[in-house]
Order: structure tokens, then sequence, then C-alpha cells
């Protein structure tokens, strides 16, 4: 029997996906123990205690691939204000306020993630450098302006249902992020966004794109079930 090139070229894409969603299967069920009680994580000179329901940004690698973005940014010039979107443990708002001193705003709209970013705050001292706020993107912040927005967003799109239901998913994310962020940005300010191939990575990117950013690399790396990339966001500007 002879298989037409699309119909092996669809098999082939099964077998990847079936793949995929089995090597996440068992990395899940590796981890699932510590998602449902208060663990403890240190990583890039922080202690963080993460409470349940609240994303682990060791486990889930994402928010320790932002959290060395950033480091790595604010090494590189002075910033003087973040905004940390979905700030979750805290770790992106604490490892900014340490690097750089920059005045930092840490939101996220799921209460006791924004009560565990503030115990992470006490805890590593930086409780003064960090305001606090919940509530829904660039909400809280309304008419301010920041050097640098950092987000590492829900990676699906839909209803945010059960535990870590937040961290996961959300309706429209893309456009409402990529709208907003247009007024949020200081004059020369940017972002870094970090985005996986498991997930709305091309809708992201593509409604930047359509709002004016460029979106160019800062960082990239390569898992067995994905890859994960923090992109730089940065804005044309009028001359
Ligand atoms: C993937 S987690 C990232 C957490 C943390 N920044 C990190 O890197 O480890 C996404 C976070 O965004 C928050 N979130 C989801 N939708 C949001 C929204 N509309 N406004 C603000 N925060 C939101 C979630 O509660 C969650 O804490």
């Amino acid at each position: 029997m002879t298989l037409s090139i699309r119909a092996a070229e669809r098999l082939r894409a099964l077998a990847r996906r079936g793949l995929r969603l089995a090597l996440q299967a068992l990395w899940l069920g590796r981890h699932r123990h510590a998602l449902d009680r208060v663990s403890l994580e240190r990583v890039g000179g922080l202690s963080l205690v993460i409470l349940p329901g609240v994303f682990n940004p060791v486990i889930f690698r994402s928010g320790v691939l932002l959290a060395d973005a950033v480091r790595a940014e604010l090494q590189r010039h002075e910033v003087r204000s973040v905004l940390d979107l979905g700030t979750g443990s805290g770790i992106v708002a604490l490892t900014a306020q340490r690097e750089g001193g920059a005045s930092v705003t840490a939101v996220d709209i799921h209460g006791p993630s924004v009560c565990c970013a503030r115990i992470n705050a006490m805890i590593n001292g930086c409780d003064h450098g960090v305001d606090f706020r919940q509530g829904d993107l660039f909400a809280p912040v309304a008419g301010e302006t920041f050097d640098l927005v950092t987000f590492n967003p829900p990676f699906f799109e839909g209803e945010p249902t059960g535990p870590l239901g937040h961290a996961w998913r959300a309706h429209g994310m893309p456009d409402r992020f990529a709208q907003g962020l247009q007024g949020a940005l200081s004059e020369h300010g940017q972002a870094l966004v970090v985005l996986s191939t498991d997930g709305v990575q091309q809708a992201f990117l593509a409604a930047l794109e359509n709002r004016g950013l460029t979106c160019s690399v800062a960082r990239r790396k390569r898992f067995l079930n994905e890859t994960m990339t923090v992109f730089r966001l940065t804005q044309e500007r009028e001359s």
C-alpha cells in the first residue's frame, strides 16, 4: 500500500502530537503532588513559597525563563519602572526589584496569587519595593506608563476553570494584551513576553504585529515537548 505525501504528513503530525501529549501527561503525573500543596522553591537567589492554586514558575519552567531574561535586561541598561502582569508567585517582579532597583508594580487577577506574591516579597525583603494590585490586565494601572512590561500569560484560549485555571486559560488574551500594551509603554519602553509553541503563540505574535509592535527573540529554550521563547516587543516611533 502506498500513502500519498499529504496522508504521510498528516500521520507524522498526528504521531508528533500524540508524543507531545504523552510527554505532557507523564510530566504532569510526576509533578501533580507538588501542585496540591504548599511548595518551596529556591531559584535565582530568591526563596519562594508557592501556595496551592498559584503557578509554580520552576515546575512549569516559563517563569524562570522570563525571570532570567528580565535579569539580563536589567543588567544591560537602566530601567526606572517595571510592570509585571500576571505576577503569580511574584518571581519576575521580585527579580526586577532586586536586580534593577526599579519601581515595580505587579498585577494579577487571581487573589491567592497576589497574596502569595506579597508573602514572597516579605520573605525576600522586597516588600517596600513592589506595589501589588489585583485586577484584570492593565485595568489596575490605567493611565500609567512603564519602561518595561513583563508577562508570562496563560498559554491557552478558553474559560479559566479548575485549579490553576487563570494560569492556563483566558479569553481573547492576545488581542486584549496587545491593545493595552500600547498605552502602557513609556516613550522608549519595551516588553518581554514568554510564549510557547504549545499554546496561542502565533495568535499573540499576530495580534502584536497588527498593532504595530515589533517582536524579536530575546531568549529561547527547547524542551522535549515544547519550545519557549521570550519575545522582546518594541513600538515603532513616529519621527
Ligand atoms: C502562567 S502564570 C505566570 C505567573 C508568573 N508571572 C510566572 O512567570 O511564574 C499566568 C498568571 O497570569 C494571571 N492572569 C491570568 N489572566 C489574567 C488577567 N486577565 N489579568 C491579570 N493576571 C492574569 C494568572 O492568575 C497567573 O498568575
